[in-house]
């Protein structure tokens, strides 16, 4: 059996085992981790990997130029947690749930340009996401971005949830290679919003006069 085999079965007996922590049957494919490390630069290293499951996108990070030691990758499941120390063993690998993310120290202290999450967020309850979006921003540099993926029709974190961490979500893209066909999402923190009085002095007015120039007034923002 090849090692791709082999995560294959691994896989769908960890989803036999717990359908809602793994959440799909078969590991992410290559258009899918493509796409959910599409923006990642060396320069963003280091990056903090959250349900890397078999290392699916793993493999593309490090394809992308972060090196193993700069990855930090936090796993639930014992089984998955022990394959990753195989296959990346220079990696920073914690079994642990990633809603706790805000009681340990990384790379130490040092924050990461990027999240890649692999997360089933549309199983958990709001305050878990709360917790793992609150956790992995802590971590992150002011211009970070967390990615994540879903087979679902939206961003899977709410609007109010967004709204209450001041976050907001774009669709980078969407793919239908990848069993089920999944779209990824990069959430960042909003720019500060301007006060009425720096508008008035510095906000440059559209054509009309009357509204200021929509620069973040993006059609896919959330
Ligand atoms: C949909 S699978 C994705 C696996 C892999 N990233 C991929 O795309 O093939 C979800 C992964 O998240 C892990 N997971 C689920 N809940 C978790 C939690 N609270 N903390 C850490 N990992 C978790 C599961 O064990 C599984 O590895």
């Amino acid at each position: 059996m090849t090692s791709k085999t082999a995560d294959a079965v691994h896989f769908f007996r960890a989803w036999l085992s717990e359908p809602l922590r793994v959440a799909a049957v078969i590991p992410s494919g290559r258009a899918l981790s493509a796409l959910m490390v599409s923006e990642v630069s060396p320069e963003m290293g280091p990056v903090i990997e959250l349900g890397p499951g078999t290392g699916a996108f793993t493999r593309a990070l490090i394809a992308k130029g972060i090196t193993e030691e700069n990855l930090a990758l936090i796993e639930y499941g014992s089984d998955f947690a022990a394959k990753l120390n195989l296959y990346f063993p220079r990696a920073k690998i914690f079994r642990m749930d990633a809603a706790k993310l805000h009681d340990v120290v990384l790379f130490n202290g040092v924050r990461a340009g990027a999240v890649i999450s692999g997360l089933p967020l549309l199983s958990m309850p709001p305050r878990k996401v709360l917790s793992i979006l609150d956790g992995a921003f802590a971590h992150l540099r002011a211009d970070g971005a967390f990615y994540q993926f879903t087979y679902g029709p939206r961003c899977p974190i709410s609007r109010s949830l967004l709204d209450r961490l001041g976050l907001k979500a774009n669709f980078i893209g969407h793919t239908f290679a990848n069993i089920p066909p999944a779209a990824v999402y990069r959430i960042r923190h909003r720019k500060p919003r301007r006060t009425p009085a720096q508008r008035l002095l510095q906000l440059p007015l559209s054509p009309d006069g009357q509204q200021p120039w929509p620069w973040d007034r993006r059609s896919n923002d959330r």
